[in-house]
């Protein structure tokens, strides 16, 4: 199979695609979605495989109007029509209960939850309409690497494998959604993203932070929580914030092979990195670290003879939990200074 590129100008034909069973995959301002029609039970367990993901990790459902959630929602709660209102589009995932004998079990993994999101990118909703069903939207990364953030990071992952993609350039954020479960009466952020815990909790009030961790043979109600995540073949390690970067630089000098290092312009103004240092920029802060992890680990990732990335970490808050999130499953928790 060919991977076509779509570009605006190809949506008819994309919808096409869609409402006859294939793969496209999708923009968003996160990341981009594996997308497929959500009410197709084939189409939807061909994106499992695409991904080469595990069968029992849910697949959010990517709307492009209240209706569709009320069609397969079981009930809307005040709270989440609230947080709709004010985070939608956007990057805010909300989970409801399942409206009985509506999704397959294939979008939900055997839950009684389905996770709805409404995503800020025009074609991607003019996607949806034309196609005239909600899509699933995984991240569309093979299962286990970072999530793409150009339609070349999905092409390079995926080609020949899916139909096509609709590429809008860069996606603005650069980490997925926020995951907040609603089904319960607790509210539960299972994934932290753009939309931080303190702007869910001016609408609705006091939430939770899912600390669960999943065990193998359990259905994981927290994303992403029992898998290898975000990971490159090299070791990640996370560089603390303070720490001083003219030590890391000593520790690189000693290494056998070239290191990655993926830092900010200052970081990179101010320390005197030895030869086999490959310079990443992060940009400026958080905001374009956040939009350019992915983009750097995947760049590294490129180069074999990378064994080993050192990345900047971030205060743990607002944007910098979705950041910090992302780069502790990359690194698998590991930080530089424990290294050896
Ligand atoms: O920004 C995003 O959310 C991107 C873009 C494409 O929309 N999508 C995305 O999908 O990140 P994915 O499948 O890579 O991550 C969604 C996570 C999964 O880890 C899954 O476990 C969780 O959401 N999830 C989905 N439905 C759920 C449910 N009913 N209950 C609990 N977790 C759920
Ligand atoms: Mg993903």
């Amino acid at each position: 199979m060919e991977t076509k590129i779509y570009s605006i100008e190809d949506l008819q034909e994309a919808a096409q695609a869609i409402k006859a069973g294939k793969l496209v995959a999708f923009p968003t301002e996160t990341v981009y979605g594996l997308g497929a029609d959500a009410t197709n039970e084939q189409a939807v367990k061909q994106v499992y495989l695409a991904k080469g993901r595990p069968s029992d990790n849910p697949l959010i459902v990517h709307v492009a109007s209240l209706a569709m959630v009320e069609q397969y929602a079981a009930e809307i709660p005040a709270k989440a029509r609230a947080l709709m209102k004010e985070f939608w589009p956007g990057s805010l995932t909300i989970i409801l209960k399942i409206k009985p004998n509506t999704l397959s079990k294939a979008v939900t993994g055997g839950l009684d939850t389905v996770a709805f999101r409404f995503p800020a990118n025009q074609a991607t909703l003019d996607l949806i309409k034309q196609a005239g069903v909600p899509l699933v939207g995984p991240s569309a990364n093979t299962s286990g690497k970072p999530s793409p953030t150009t339609a070349n990071h999905v092409f390079h992952d995926l080609n020949g494998k899916i139909a096509g993609i609709l590429d809008d350039g860069p996606t603005r954020v650069g980490v997925e959604s926020t995951v907040l479960d609603l089904s319960t009466a607790q509210p539960v952020i299972l994934r932290p993203g753009a939309v931080t815990k303190a702007a869910i909790e001016r609408v609705i009030g006091s939430i939770e932070l899912n600390h669960h961790k999943v065990k193998q043979d359990e259905i994981p109600k927290a994303p992403g929580m029992k898998y290898k995540h975000y990971a490159p073949n090299a070791q990640v390690y996370i560089v603390d914030p303070g720490s001083d970067w003219d030590r890391v630089a000593t520790w690189i000098k000693a290494q056998p092979g070239t290191v990655g290092v993926m830092a900010t312009a200052a970081v990179f103004a101010t320390t005197d990195f030895p030869l086999n240092a490959e310079h990443f920029s992060l940009g400026t802060d958080v905001v374009s670290a956040a939009h350019l992890l992915f983009d750097g680990l995947r760049a590294f990732d490129q180069q074999p003879e990378i064994k080993q990335i050192v990345v900047q970490g971030f205060a743990n808050d607002g944007l910098g939990a979705a950041y910090m999130n992302r780069l502790n499953k990359s690194a698998g928790g590991t930080h530089w200074g424990q290294a050896d």
